[in-house]
C-alpha cells in the first residue's frame, strides 16, 4: 500500500510534537495504520528558527497556502491556530483541492466546522479534529463512536488545561495568578492569546464542538454563555476550601426539544464550586476530564492531559492513522445535512 503523505502547517508546540512522534513511533504507527505516514512538506513563519527538530528533509513552503496545492500531499495538517485568517484559508484550500484535513484548531471548528465538514463531504475526503478538544484525551472518538448507541443526556467537564493549572497551583501555593499564567505559557499550554484561556473562550470553543457531536446539532459557539477565571482570587479559593469545595472552570451542555421541535441547547462555561468528594475536584494541573452521560452507557469519565506537545500530537497522529486505514467517522457523527440548527435554551429557568 502507498504511504500517506502529510503536509504540516505550523511547527510550534503541537507541530514539533507531531514531527517527533511520527519519527519516534514510526514502527508502531506503520503496524497500526497499515502503511507509512510520512511528512513531505512543512510551513511556518520563520524558516530559520531553531525548533529542536530537523526539518531539512522536508520541502519548505514560504506561503502556507501552497501546501494545499502540492501533488505530493494527501493530508494537510493545520497546526497554526486562529478561527479565520491563514488557517481557515488553508483548510478551505486543502478540501477544495481534494486533500484530507486534520486540525487541532478548536476556534476554527467551533466557528466554521459545519461548513468545512460539508466541503469535506462534497470532496469525498476526511475532516478530523480530535486534538481540538481536551488535547490527548480521545473524547470525540469516545463520544461519537463509543457512545454512538446512546441518547446523550449531558456532557460536562474541565476543558481548559491552562485554567485548571492556574487554579490548582493557586490552591497549593497561594501564588499570584499572573506568575502562574506565565508558567503555563512557558510550558506550551496557553493559547497564543492567553485571554482565550482565562476568560473561558477556549473552553467555550471546545464545548460548542462537544455539544454538536453529542446532540447532532451544528456547532453554535455564539450561544455559549462564557465566563472565565480571571476574577477568581486567592481569598475565593480559601473560602471555598473552608466550605469543603474547590473552584474549577467547568463547561456544561445539555439539550431538550423545544415546543417547535428544535433542540434547545444549554451551553455554559463558568467557574463552579465543586465538592471535594466529586471526581472533578481531584483533577489538577493541565489535566482535563470530561463526563458523558448516556441513557444506556451511564456515566463515562474521560480524563488525561488536556494540553502540551506530546498529548496533543498523540491525538493528531491518531487521526492520521484513522485516515491511513481509510475508515474515519463523519466528524460530527452525522452527515452535515442531518445536523439540526439549535435554539439557545432559556437559561433563566436553570
Ligand atoms: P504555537 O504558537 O506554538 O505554534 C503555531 C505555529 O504556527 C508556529 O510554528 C508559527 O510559526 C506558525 N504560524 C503562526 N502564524 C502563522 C502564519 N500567519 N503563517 C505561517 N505560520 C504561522 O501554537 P500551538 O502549537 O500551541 O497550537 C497550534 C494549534 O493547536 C492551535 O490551534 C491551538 O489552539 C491548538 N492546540 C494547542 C494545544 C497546546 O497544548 N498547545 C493543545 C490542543 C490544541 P513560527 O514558529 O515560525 O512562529
Ligand atoms: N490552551 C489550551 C488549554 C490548549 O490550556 O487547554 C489545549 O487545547
Amino acid at each position: 500500500t502507498q504511504e500517506l503523505r502529510i503536509a504540516l502547517a505550523g511547527l510550534g508546540t503541537v507541530g514539533t510534537g507531531v514531527v517527533r512522534l511520527l519519527e519516534e513511533n514510526a514502527d508502531e504507527i506503520r503496524a497500526r495504520a497499515g502503511r507509512d505516514i510520512r511528512i513531505t512538506a512543512v510551513s511556518a513563519r520563520d524558516r530559520t528558527r531553531d525548533r529542536g527538530i530537523d526539518i531539512a528533509s522536508y520541502a519548505w513552503e514560504d506561503e502556507m497556502a501552497q501546501l494545499a496545492a502540492r501533488s505530493d500531499v494527501d493530508v494537510v495538517v493545520e497546526l497554526v491556530g486562529g478561527s479565520d485568517g491563514p488557517a481557515l484559508a488553508l483548510a478551505r484550500g486543502a478540501l477544495e483541492g481534494g486533500k484530507h484535513l486534520v486540525t487541532a484548531n478548536k476556534a476554527m471548528i467551533a466557528h466554521h466546522g459545519a461548513e468545512l465538514a460539508a466541503q469535506a463531504e462534497q470532496a469525498g475526503v476526511s475532516l478530523q479534529f480530535e486534538a481540538a478538544v481536551a488535547g490527548g484525551i480521545p473524547v470525540l472518538k469516545g463520544l461519537r463512536e463509543g457512545a454512538a448507541a446512546n441518547r446523550v443526556e449531558r456532557v460536562y467537564g474541565i476543558l481548559n488545561g491552562t485554567s485548571n493549572y492556574i487554579l490548582s497551583a493557586m490552591e497549593k501555593t497561594g501564588r499570584d495568578f499572573t506568575d502562574i499564567l506565565a508558567d503555563a505559557q512557558e510550558l506550551g499550554y496557553a493559547e497564543a492569546d492567553p485571554t482565550f484561556d482565562i476568560e473561558g473562550v477556549d473552553a467555550a470553543h471546545k464545548l460548542a464542538i462537544l455539544a454538536a457531536i453529542a446532540f447532532g446539532t451544528r456547532p453554535d459557539f455564539g450561544a455559549v454563555e462564557t465566563g472565565g477565571i480571571s476574577g477568581v482570587r486567592a481569598a475565593d479559593i480559601a473560602q471555598a476550601d473552608a466550605l469543603g469545595y474547590v473552584i474549577r472552570l467547568i463547561g456544561m451542555t445539555d439539550c431538550a426539544a423545544g415546543e417547535d421541535g428544535k433542540p434547545r441547547l444549554f451551553q455554559r462555561v463558568q467557574p463552579y464550586l465543586v465538592p471535594k468528594s466529586h471526581p472533578l475536584a481531584a483533577v489538577d494541573g493541565p489535566t482535563n476530564a470530561v463526563v458523558v452521560e448516556g441513557n444506556f452507557a451511564g456515566r463515562l469519565l474521560f480524563q488525561g492531559a488536556g494540553a502540551g506537545d506530546g498529548p496533543t500530537a498523540s491525538a493528531v497522529v491518531a487521526d492520521l492513522v484513522d485516515i491511513a486505514r481509510g475508515n474515519p467517522a463523519a466528524p460530527f457523527g452525522l452527515p452535515v445535512a442531518s445536523l439540526a440548527s439549535s435554539s439557545p435554551a432559556d437559561t433563566a429557568e436553570r
